[in-house]
Formats: structure tokens, sequence, C-alpha cells
């Protein structure tokens, strides 16, 4: 009798054991992708100007020059694609596309692969287009160049194709970069001739004369991002320019309940939630949508918690508010 009591002991031990290397290991991953310096660089408009002027000088006098092999990226965060839901498919094409010509770009010249240059993603608001771009960057050890289409349509003359061009001879001379390109529809929309827009004409232009640039742009990727495929230029979606489209789609109801457990499992809750009820009742809700449910419902909790400390943690209750209130405006 002694012998099994000590054997169910040793095989409860060995669980206990198990569990507690597993959350080490899960929370080793959570501070690497919140703590790693990230080699990555976050630009915009405004603060491309800001970095010291001498330096982009320097770096854009051997842009030119620097071309012959791309380097290879150092410094990847390789869990940077843990944290996005029901994405799976997507990062798998992504990951295909950038895979050999980021890691090995000397093998891919060597057997002649005409490596991607753009990659589209498409799909409704809130599904996480901008955030695997970011992560694509993280994942890969790039530089990360983020671009609004809209922020680059300057109403000078010249002006807005001449920033353009000073981002991808900036990405030329910080390889590998991925430029990403956020409603890219705002300046690569159909041209019928009626809607003349010169300023948006021009700006197109001078993206596919860049993404066709292919020597010197060899290292660096165009991503761009549109909630509107359907009135995209044909010039973009051409082979050669952005010929890799990746679809982002609203979650599924697996998803979507693992979306609740990602944003309410961190926050204090008042009762037991139930994640899969939440999930059948929110049939259309986009990742964004449920990560703005659960930290209203956070904001109505703590408001309450301020009146009456006794009253302490999220209730079910307090997120049915906040989804009726999102599924009256979908
Ligand atoms: N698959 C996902 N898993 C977890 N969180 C997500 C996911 N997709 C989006 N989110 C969250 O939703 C928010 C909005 O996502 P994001 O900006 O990437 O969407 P988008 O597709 O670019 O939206 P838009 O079309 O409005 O630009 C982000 O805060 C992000 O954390
Ligand atoms: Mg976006």
């Amino acid at each position: 009798m002694k012998i099994v009591y000590e054997i169910i002991s040793f095989i409860i031990l060995i669980f206990v054991i198990h569990a507690i290397l597993s959350t080490v290991h899960f929370l080793l991953d959570l501070y690497e992708i919140y703590t790693k310096p990230f080699k990555t660089k976050i630009l915009n408009m405004f603060n491309i100007k800001q970095k010291g002027k001498h330096k982009h000088k320097e770096e854009s006098k051997n842009a030119g020059t620097n071309n012959a092999t791309a380097p290879v990226a150092t410094n990847r965060i390789t869990n940077a694609f843990n944290f996005l839901i029901g994405v799976d498919e997507a990062v798998e094409k992504i990951k295909d596309a950038l895979e050999l010509p980021i890691i090995y770009p000397e093998k891919v010249k060597e057997y002649r692969i005409k490596p991607a240059k753009g990659i589209l993603l498409y799909g409704p608001p809130g599904t996480g287009k901008t955030s695997i771009a970011k992560a694509t960057a993280l994942y890969f050890g790039c530089t990360f160049i983020y671009l609004k289409a809209s922020d680059l349509l300057s109403s000078r003359v010249g002006e807005s194709e001449k920033n353009l061009s000073k981002y991808f001879e900036y990405a030329r001379a910080n390889k590998p970069a991925i430029i990403f390109i956020d409603e890219i529809d705002t300046i690569g929309m159909k041209r019928d001739g009626m809607n003349i827009n010169r300023a948006s004409d021009i700006l197109l232009n001078t993206l596919l004369v860049e993404m066709d640039g292919l020597i010197s742009n060899e290292g660096i990727f165009v991503i761009a991002a549109t909630n509107r495929p359907d009135i995209l230029d044909e010039a973009l979606t051409r082979p050669g320019r952005f010929d890799h489209k990746v679809e982002l789609k609203l979650p599924n109801r697996e998803s979507r309940e693992k979306l609740f457990v990602l944003y309410l499992s961190k926050r204090p809750l008042a009762e037991t939630i139930d994640a899969r009820y939440l999930s059948r009742v929110t049939e259309g809700f986009s990742p964004a949508d449920i990560r703005a449910v659960c930290e209203n419902a956070a904001v109505k909790a703590l408001k309450r918690e301020i009146k009456n400390t006794a009253e302490k943690g999220i209730k079910m209750e307090d997120i049915i508010e906040e989804i009726n209130k999102i599924r009256g405006s979908l």
C-alpha cells in the first residue's frame, strides 16, 4: 500500500514541477517580448526628421554603394506573433514570402529566386493588419518604417514624392527593412479618368518606380494595408509589385473566446467570466472590438471600486453591457 502512495506522490511531484517550469518559460517569453531592446526602429513622418541629420546623411551616402550584399537580419524576436490570435494562416503566408529573402539573401541570389517585394494585407478594420506588420518586423529583426498614405500626401507640389523617396533611401541604408504603408487605398485607388487626383497619382507612380528599382531595393520589403482591396489600381496588384495578398478575417467563435481570455485574464475579475458564452454573442466582432469591450468594462469596474472599495473586479454584466453598445454600432 505504501509503495502505491509513494508512486502517486512521485507522479504528482512530476506534474507540479512540469507546471512550474511551463509557467517560468511563459513568463520568460513575456519578459523577452516586453523588455528586449529593439533593433527595430519604429519611425513615422515626424520623428524621421528628428533623427540626427548627420547620421541620416552618412546612411544616405552609403545607401547607393552598399548594395552588393543584403545584410542578414539579426536580433530577431521569434515569438513576436504569439500574442496575435487566430491569424496563423496569414502569418504562415507572410513567413513563407519573407523567410528566404530576409534570412538567406545570398542563397536566394545563388538560386536566382525572385524575392517577394510587396505584401498586401487586406481585411475589415481592427483585424490586426497593422499589428501583424509590426510583429513581422520584430520577428525578422528588420528596421520598421511606418507610413500612413494620407500623411504622405502633401499639398505642396513635388513634396509628397520627395518624402516617399526619402523613406526608401532610409530603408536602403538600414537593411533589411520593412516599409509599411497603411491605408494604401488613399493613394492607390483605381484611376478612372473622371476623378483625377494629380497628387496621389504622382505619389503612386513614385511608389511603383521605387518598388521596381530591384537591385538597389534588395533587402527592402513593402507591406501595405487596406480595408478596400476592391478599389485598388491594378498597377499595384500586378505581379512584381504587391503579388502576395494576405487576407485578415474576422475571428471565428474559438478565436473570439481566446481573445476574451487574452484581454481579461490579467484584470481583476469579480466573478467567473464565461468566455465561451461571450464568444457566442459576439459574432461579427473584430479583435479590436473585443479589446475595446474588455477595456471599457475594466474602466467601468474601476470607477465602481473607487466609489465603493468593497466592490472589486469586472462583472459579467459589465462586459455584456459593453458588447451591446458595440453591437449597436456595428
Ligand atoms: N489577431 C489579434 N489578436 C489579438 N489582438 C488583436 C488582433 N488583431 C487586432 N488586435 C488588437 O486590436 C487592435 C487594433 O488592431 P490593428 O490596428 O492591428 O488592426 P487593423 O486591421 O490595422 O485596423 P484598421 O483597419 O482600423 O487600421 C490592436 O490593439 C491589437 O492589439
Ligand atoms: Mg491599421
